[in-house]
């Protein structure tokens, strides 16, 4: 009784996984450009502080980077084999030289967690951020589709 019971629930436990997994992959170009757009979106305001358009202010510089740090560590597993076609810029590059590919995003990740400890004031957040967001272009040039 007890053996049935657990291999119904292994049985369950396996149709469960397996019916993840299928959304996961219909919703994995979803999923990564949402955290792509949120870079964006951070990166904006801090561009404008580059500039000189905006006022330096620490709190958006460190979310910015504290952004960067946590989505460097998931996108990596948003760029499943196969997922390089429909709604997306990937390039098939990235399956060629996947651990260069990844390789950026922990780079992203790094740069940004070293900079979040370094930047605390103008002076040095305009000698430390743009060093970070060059990464951004690195990867975008090779391996995402040009608008
Ligand atoms: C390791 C490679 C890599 C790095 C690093 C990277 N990107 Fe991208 N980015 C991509 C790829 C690939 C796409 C296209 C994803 C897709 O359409 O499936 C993309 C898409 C985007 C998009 C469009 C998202 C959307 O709405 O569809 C923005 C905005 C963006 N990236 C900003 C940034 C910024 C800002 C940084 C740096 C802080 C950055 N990216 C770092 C590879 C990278």
């Amino acid at each position: 009784m007890v053996r049935r019971l657990t291999v119904a629930l292994a049985a369950g436990m396996i149709t469960t996984i397996s019916a993840t997994a299928v959304v996961a992959q219909a919703d994995v170009i979803k999923e990564r450009q949402t955290l792509l757009k949120q870079f964006g979106d951070v990166t904006k305001p801090v561009g404008g502080m580059l500039r000189g358009n905006t006022a330096f202010d620490l709190a958006t510089v460190q979310a910015a980077l504290d952004a960067y740090a946590k989505n460097a560590k998931v996108l990596p597993t948003l760029f499943p084999e196969g997922s390089g076609t429909g709604d997306t810029e990937a390039l098939p590059a990235i399956w060629q030289d996947k651990a260069k590919f990844d390789g950026l995003f922990g780079k992203l990740g790094t740069d940004a967690a070293a900079a979040r400890v370094a930047i605390t004031d103008e002076a040095s957040f305009k000698a430390n951020f743009p060093g970070v967001i060059r990464t951004c272009g690195t990867c975008h040039d090779s391996f995402r589709q040009k608008k």
